[in-house]
């Protein structure tokens, strides 16, 4: 039977469809980790574990877990049911996964009919990324030590283009 695990105090939820999605969703977990930012990281299909991932979104809102980063790859359904049980902000990930380039989990994902929105990222690894990053923007708007981090990220980051010779 598939269970979950919890961090204390994490502010993040990252969910995966499966164990196979973490070498590009521990892309998020260390960029989220980079600044600071306390997340739990769980391998729940929206599928084959439907029930247990209900279950775990209620107990994660209960514990004060502000949003959630969905991955998934095929038919990617994940991030659109996690957003049906939540009203917290819901970041999906389409995985590259086994065809298609990544475009059927990026079409599943970002296509939501309108009322149940999920922000969607790019496909694979600059999407995880990137979501990271978007969460921790958004938990800045309320804390000024992670606002400062981020400011400190893109300074650095632009450091990092060199000048044409
Ligand atoms: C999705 O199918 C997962 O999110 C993963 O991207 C893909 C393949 O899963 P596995 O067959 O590796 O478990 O459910």
């Amino acid at each position: 039977m598939s269970t979950y695990t919890t961090v204390e105090n994490a502010r993040v939820g990252i969910l995966m469809g499966s164990a196979s999605d973490w070498p590009t969703m521990k892309r998020a977990s260390d960029t989220l980790t980079s600044f600071g930012i306390a997340h739990e990281a769980n391998a729940l299909s929206a599928h084959r574990n439907a029930e247990i991932l209900r279950d775990y979104l209620a107990d994660a809102e209960s514990r004060g877990v502000e949003l959630f980063i969905c991955a998934a790859g095929g038919a990617a359904h994940l991030a659109g049911c996690v957003a049906a049980h939540t009203e917290k902000p819901v970041l999906g990930c389409p995985m590259q996964a086994w065809s298609l380039d990544g475009l059927d989990s990026l079409l599943s994902t970002v296509q939501m009919p309108k009322g149940i929105p999920v922000a969607t990222f790019a496909i694979g690894g600059a999407g995880a990324t990137n979501a990271a990053i978007f969460a921790a923007q958004m938990l800045a708007m309320g804390d000024d030590e992670l606002k400062k981090a981020i400011s400190d990220f893109r300074a650095k980051q632009a450091s990092t283009v060199a000048p044409l010779e």
